[in-house]
Order: structure tokens, then sequence, then C-alpha cells
């Protein structure tokens, strides 16, 4: 299985789709560690629920983010997840510096509520809702060292309703999260996922898969 670390920052739903897909045996991975900035993140107590080893670490603790990045990758690396592992953004709301990326190079991934580049940010569905777009969705990329930025490797659209409001829009956008992120995270462990700069290439796989986009 891909060792793997979660970092979180609230309700942890998408830790959740990880942890039951890894138990249905869709996901070949194992979390090997749930990191969260906030002490009182429901995801840390989803983790503990499944015997998965939990830490808090509290940027406040730290004079700056690459000493907070530090803490981080040693946590992380002393849990068993180095660089052929990998790290999942699931809702954590800190950006990383390359200290942090320089510990796991093309290993770290996150998930945005829009479809990027539009709606960048702490608030893509909100944003989204609020701009009148008729559609939105999720977008699953690499992180790079610009918030919401690396290559994309899947997006999935929602149409949106007029006025129907951030909260509404997200949670039929989180619904399509569940989905897209644990399949991604399978690419990753087959090692299917090619980057050539911006693009993200799904190369064939080994055996068939009923699950091609
Ligand atoms: C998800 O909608 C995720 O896409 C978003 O936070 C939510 C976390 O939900 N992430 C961002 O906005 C990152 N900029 P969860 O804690 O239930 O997985």
């Amino acid at each position: 299985p891909l060792p793997i670390a979660v970092l979180v920052s609230g309700s942890g739903s998408n830790l959740q789709s990880i942890i039951d897909r890894i138990e249905d045996g869709a996901l070949d991975a194992e979390i090997k560690l749930v990191v969260s900035n906030k002490s009182d993140a429901y995801g840390l107590e989803r983790a503990r629920k499944h015997g998965i080893a939990t830490k808090v670490l509290l940027h406040t603790d730290y004079d700056s983010r690459e000493a907070f990045d530090t803490a981080m990758v040693q946590a992380i690396n002393e849990a068993g997840v180095d660089k052929d592992g990998a790290v999942v953004m699931a809702g954590f709301m800190r950006i990383v510096t390359s200290v942090f990326l320089g510990a796991f190079v093309n290993r770290v991934i996150n998930i945005h509520p829009a479809l990027l580049p539009s709606f960048t940010g702490v608030c893509g569905q909100g944003d989204a809702a609020d701009y009148g777009v008729k559609i939105s969705g999720a977008t699953v990329h690499f992180v790079d060292e610009q918030m919401d930025h690396g290559p994309i490797i899947i997006q999935a659209a929602v149409p949106c309703q007029p006025g129907e409001g951030g909260d509404a829009l997200g949670s039929r956008i989180l619904k399509l999260e569940h989905r897209i992120f644990p399949q991604s995270l399978q690419w990753l462990a087959d090692g299917r996922l090619e980057i050539d700069g911006r693009f993200v290439r799904l190369k064939p796989a080994d055996t068939p898969v009923a699950d091609q986009p």
C-alpha cells in the first residue's frame, strides 16, 4: 500500500472518504498519520475512530511558515511517510512552503472546491455561487508553491442553481470530492500519474480498469 499522511483543518469528510475506500479495498493506501493545525478539527476524531495516529501542530507555536513546515515534515517522516509516499491536503487551510514541498517532491496533492483556476482561496464554493456561474465543481491537483495552482489531476463539474448560495452548492461539490479524491490517490498509488509541466497524463493501467476518466 502507498503510505500517506493526510492534513486536515476541519470536518474531515474527505479524509473519511479516503478511509472508507481503503477499508472497502478500492484504494491501496495506508494512512500513517493525520495531521491537523486545529486541535478541535473533527477530522482528528474520525482518524481516532479508525485507529489512525494523529498529531496536532499549531502554526501559532512557530515563528515562521518554514519552521511550521519543518515540524510537519519531521512528524510525517517519523510516521513512515517519505518522498515515496504521499501527502494529501484534505481541507487543510494553510499554504505550504518549499521547505515542505522539497521533502515530498510531486507527492503532495490537494483538493479544491471549485474549477481551478477560478475561485481560488478559502471559499471557492461561496465565491462561485455569488459570482453566478452556471457550472462549478472540484479540482484535485498537485501542490506547488502558489496557492491552488499546481498541475491538475482531475476535475468534476456540477451545474449551479441561481441564488442557491455557497452552502447548497458546496454540499453538492463535496459529494464529487469524495469520488475524485480517492480515485486520484489510487492513480498515484499505481504510478499512473505523469507530470509534464502543467499537464498530468494518466498512463494506461497495467490491468484493465473500469474507472478510466
Ligand atoms: C472541502 O470542500 C475542500 O475542498 C475544501 O475544504 C473542504 C474540507 O472539507 N478545501 C479548500 O477550500 C482548500 N482551499 P472536509 O474537511 O469535510 O474534507
